[in-house]
């Protein structure tokens, strides 16, 4: 029993050095070349804690560098953009990567950089969902203690707050968006992503809670 709890731990370690040893040779390569920003575009559109995924119309934000990266940053400090200049905020699965303390500054900070009727979309998992599914699975804590507490094998994966569509919905209303409503995955192409927001766990159960919300100061 020993030995095998000796093998796990090793085996942890070696996955993050195996991380970190890819995190440094990718900043590395960054200092010799950087992805384009996607230019071409009217709109600037935001993809936060995107992870693999690289959508051509985004611009890719994440805290662990790749090639298809163009800032390598904290999600909850957009500093590179101005007040009211973009148009459209992207963020699958991360908002619940910070403490459900700060959550309502770091909504507050993307609510900043989004221009008048520019859109915050958010996907994040459903703690309501996740009953559900404890609950179908005779309440076995493993079905869902991934999506309740991150993969916690990197330095962003861990989980440190939880939503339903009620708190959610509050805490966008709160930060000063003004319409807050559904969205489906797949349904526009800004919309169309292979992540998170339409993921069945086990093939059969939806996790995610898809919520958007719209900046308009007029109203
Ligand atoms: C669970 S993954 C989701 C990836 C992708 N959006 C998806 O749905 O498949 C969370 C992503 O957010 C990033 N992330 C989490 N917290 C972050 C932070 N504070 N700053 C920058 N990136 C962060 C992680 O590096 C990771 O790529």
């Amino acid at each position: 029993m020993k030995s095998k709890l000796r093998l796990g731990y090793l085996y942890l370690k070696l996955q993050q050095l195996r991380g970190s040893l890819n995190v440094s040779s990718e900043k590395i390569k960054r200092q010799f070349s950087r992805p384009t920003l996607p230019v071409d575009n009217k709109e600037i559109n935001l993809h936060l804690g995107c992870g693999n995924i690289a959508h051509p119309k985004f611009i890719n934000i994440d805290g662990r560098p790749a090639p298809h990266i163009h800032y390598v940053r904290a999600i909850d400090n957009l500093a590179p953009f101005k007040d009211n200049s973009v148009d459209l905020i992207y963020a699958c699965h991360c908002l619940e990567h910070f403490s459900y303390n700060r959550v309502p500054l770091v909504i507050s900070e993307w609510h900043r950089v989004l221009k008048d009727n520019g859109i915050l979309r958010i996907s994040v998992p459903d703690f309501d969902l996740l009953i559900k599914i404890y609950n179908d699975c005779d309440q076995n804590l493993d079905s869902i203690i991934g999506l309740l507490m991150g993969g916690q094998d990197y330095q962003f994966n861990f989980h440190k707050a939880a939503f339903n569509e009620a708190s959610l919905r509050r805490l966008l209303l709160n930060a000063g968006f003004n319409e807050v409503r559904s969205w489906q995955p797949g349904s526009t192409e800004l919309m169309t992503f292979n992540d998170w927001s339409g993921r069945l766990l086990g093939g059969k159960y939806p996790v995610s809670l898809n919520l958007e919300a719209i900046k308009n100061s007029s109203s």
